[in-house]
């Protein structure tokens, strides 16, 4: 069954993203408009059972490793009802359980979801100065972030293993300056920050001069920490690893914008409307959910699901080793928005 899940250049993809909720409560520069985004009727959402069976059936299929994000997940009412549900598929093969979170209200619920099988954490962290973060997220909250950070780091202490990696999005102007306190954080804690290159998309104003490259970020932190060095990453990893001789963490730089990794890229992404695709910049995605709907009185729903998979996969970009810059700006714009954030 597994080939369903292997494309033309020998990728397996079983990694899948599941956005949950395309709703935020926080509206950073770089992902939202002050206003938000306008949302799809309720009712084309995939409710919690839907993702559930949609879960099980990828897992079933070969998937090891589901993400859930957003928008915000955690905004999602049922979230830790939905992660329990997701967490019971271990006994299938889903070895990793992760969430992409902004962490403002994590910490209320961490400990019901590492319960339920959370075993990652990614968190958009942008800045250590409780005033940037009003800036840069036009809301309140850096004191639950810091919450949610210790939680997971205290449940850590007593063995959670849980898997805490920081996002920062770096921009020129605004937290440039905050890259070297956020390669402190790893001394002493067992953190991966990763500085994201800020990238186009639909509506967030992106300009290539508030864009910090990985080659700049990179000779900033060798600036400060000459022995930096780089190592191996995980397999199917997005992000380049390096480490700070001494420091209880890591760090890592993800470079969509001048280093595309799309040669290993191993995800399937489900959108909160429960559209299938496998490229997050293809143009080609197919609604899971309406086959899903229709397909009560027999219809073999998981045959015409894994056709349609099938059929996406040719979809996916080669992302020849090396190249740089391999997409256009417009075309990065037009597809970015629901499955990043
Ligand atoms: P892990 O590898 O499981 O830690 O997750 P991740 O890094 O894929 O997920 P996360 O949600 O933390 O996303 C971090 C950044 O990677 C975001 O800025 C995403 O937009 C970007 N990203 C995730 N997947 C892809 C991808 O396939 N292509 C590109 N270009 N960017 C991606
Ligand atoms: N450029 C780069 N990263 C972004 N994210 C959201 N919008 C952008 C953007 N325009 C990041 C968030 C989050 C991750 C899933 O995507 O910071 O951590
Ligand atoms: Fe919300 Fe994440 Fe977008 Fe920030 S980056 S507005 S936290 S979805």
């Amino acid at each position: 069954f597994s080939s369903f899940l292997t494309d033309n250049y020998s990728r397996e993809h079983n990694y899948l993203r599941i956005s949950v909720t395309e709703r935020c409560n926080l509206r950073c520069l770089y992902c939202m408009p002050e206003e938000g985004i306008q949302l799809s009727p309720p009712e084309h959402n995939l409710t919690t059972s839907e993702i559930v069976y949609l879960s099980e059936l990828f897992v079933k299929q070969g998937v090891n490793k589901i993400r859930l994000t957003g928008g915000e997940p955690t905004v999602r009412k049922d979230i830790v009802s939905l992660m329990q549900q997701i967490g019971q598929l271990r006994s299938h093969g889903l070895k990793e359980l992760c969430i992409t979170t902004n962490g403002i209200s994590l910490h209320r619920k961490l400990d019901s979801m590492v319960e339920s099988g959370l075993t990652g954490v990614n968190l958009s962290l942008d800045t250590l100065d409780p005033f940037q973060f009003t800036i840069m997220t036009r809301r309140n909250g850096y004191d639950a972030v810091m919450k949610s950070i210790n939680r997971i780091l205290e449940m850590n202490k007593v063995g959670a293993g849980i898997k805490l990696k920081i996002n920062c999005v770096v921009m020129k102007g605004l937290n440039e300056r905050e890259v070297i306190p956020f390669v402190e954080l790893g001394r002493e804690k067992d953190i991966e920050v990763r500085f994201i290159e800020y990238m186009p998309f639909d509506g967030n104003k992106w300009s290539e001069n508030k864009m910090v490259s990985y080659d700049e970020m990179l000779a900033l932190i060798r600036s400060k920490y000459p022995d930096v060095h780089r190592v191996q990453d995980h397999v199917n990893d997005t992000s380049k690893t390096y480490k700070v001789p001494g420091f209880a963490g890591r760090i890592g730089f993800i470079t969509s914008m001048t280093h595309n990794f799309c040669g290993t890229c191993n995800r399937l992404r489900i959108t909160s409307d429960g559209n299938l695709k496998v490229c997050l910049f293809g143009n080609t995605e197919v609604s899971l959910r309406d086959i899903l709907r229709e397909s009560n009185e027999g219809k073999p729903f998981d045959l015409e699901a894994m056709e349609a998979l099938r059929q996406l996969e040719s979809d996916r970009r080669e992302g020849l080793p090396g190249s740089t810059g391999a997409f256009g700006v417009s075309e990065r714009e037009t597809k970015l928005l629901d499955v990043i954030g």
